[in-house]
């Protein structure tokens, strides 16, 4: 495994790489690796002949006032869970490096970005979509792997990977989670153990939410009522938003006929956190 933190070295690598004919994986992260990280690389690993994987805690993606000086970061760590996973090619750049002076070029996926995460917010999808860009650019992947967790996220990369004719297949793959069904995440090192114990109820107001649903629940009020409700039982829960959706276009559904996505930001403490699940009436 070779870790390259200079853009135009793994463009230069990567050109090579492809020219011998062979395929690239990219796993896109801000490391902090944990067992969701390294799920996507196991796929990756399988798909590709090289896997790349980046750790770049991007600036740009953060809000002022959010955490982007207190995100985790073990680059070490994430080297040798990357080691183990047999990782080829580690992009690890500098921020500078990545934002050079100068730099003024953004990429903006107006729509889907609206809602969900992008309504609490304001200017994170941008940063996303810009840094996703300039990786597919620089490495220029075969396909390239996320995680439901982050399923706006997926939206959002899907649409930019169409509208700019983009090369390359997203693949989406499932959320890794705790015994206790809390969705795996960087920032799950951050709860208080009490704030770790009241997360349990993303999950579990999630599974509720599937369950009324399997069971012929059909109107997206009731629903959304039913998860608000729950998360509130608990009192270190800060409800976010709370969003029943249709899964392509992520605008609010009235009555759930097909499949629905139900999606959740809840604060504990600090800490927000993301979970949704993909569910189908049937
Ligand atoms: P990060 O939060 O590090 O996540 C990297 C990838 O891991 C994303 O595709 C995310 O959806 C996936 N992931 C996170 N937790 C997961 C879990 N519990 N199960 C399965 N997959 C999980 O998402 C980002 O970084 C950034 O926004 C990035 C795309 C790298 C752009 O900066």
């Amino acid at each position: 495994m070779q870790t390259i933190d200079d853009p135009s070295a793994i463009q230069r690598r990567c050109e090579s790489l492809r020219r011998d004919g062979k395929t690239i994986g990219l796993v896109p992260t801000m490391g902090a690796f944990h067992e969701g990280h390294v799920s996507l690389m196991r796929w990756a690993r399988a798909d590709n002949d090289i896997l790349v994987v980046s750790v770049f805690v991007n600036p740009i993606q953060f809000g002022r006032g959010e955490d982007f000086d207190s995100y985790p970061r073990d680059l070490d760590g994430d080297l040798a869970q990357a080691e183990q996973a047999g990782v080829d090619l580690v992009f690890a750049p500098s921020a500078e490096a990545i934002y050079p002076k100068g730099f003024q070029t953004y990429v903006d996926v107006t729509e889907v970005t609206k809602g969900l995460c992008g309504a609490s917010r304001p200017g994170h999808f941008r940063g996303v979509t810009t840094v996703v860009a300039k990786l597919f650019n620089l490495i220029g992947p075969h396909r390239a792997y996320f995680g439901q967790k982050d399923y706006q996220q997926s939206v959002v990369v899907r649409r930019l990977v169409a509208d700019l004719n983009m090369a390359l297949d997203i693949v989406l793959l499932p959320t890794v989670r705790e015994a206790d069904g809390l969705a795996m995440s960087s920032r799950n090192i951050r709860l208080t153990p009490p704030q770790r114990r009241a997360a349990s109820v993303l999950y579990a107001s999630l599974s509720r939410a599937e369950t009324r649903i399997r069971d012929g629940e059909r109107n997206a009020a009731t629903i959304f009522e039913d998860v608000r409700a729950m998360i509130e039982t608990e009192p270190l829960a800060r409800i976010d938003y709370v969003a029943v959706c249709d899964p392509e276009t992520l605008q609010p559904l009235d009555c759930i006929e097909g499949p629905a996505l139900v999606a959740l930001a809840v604060r504990f403490g600090e800490t927000r956190l993301i979970d949704n699940f993909l569910i189908t009436a049937s």
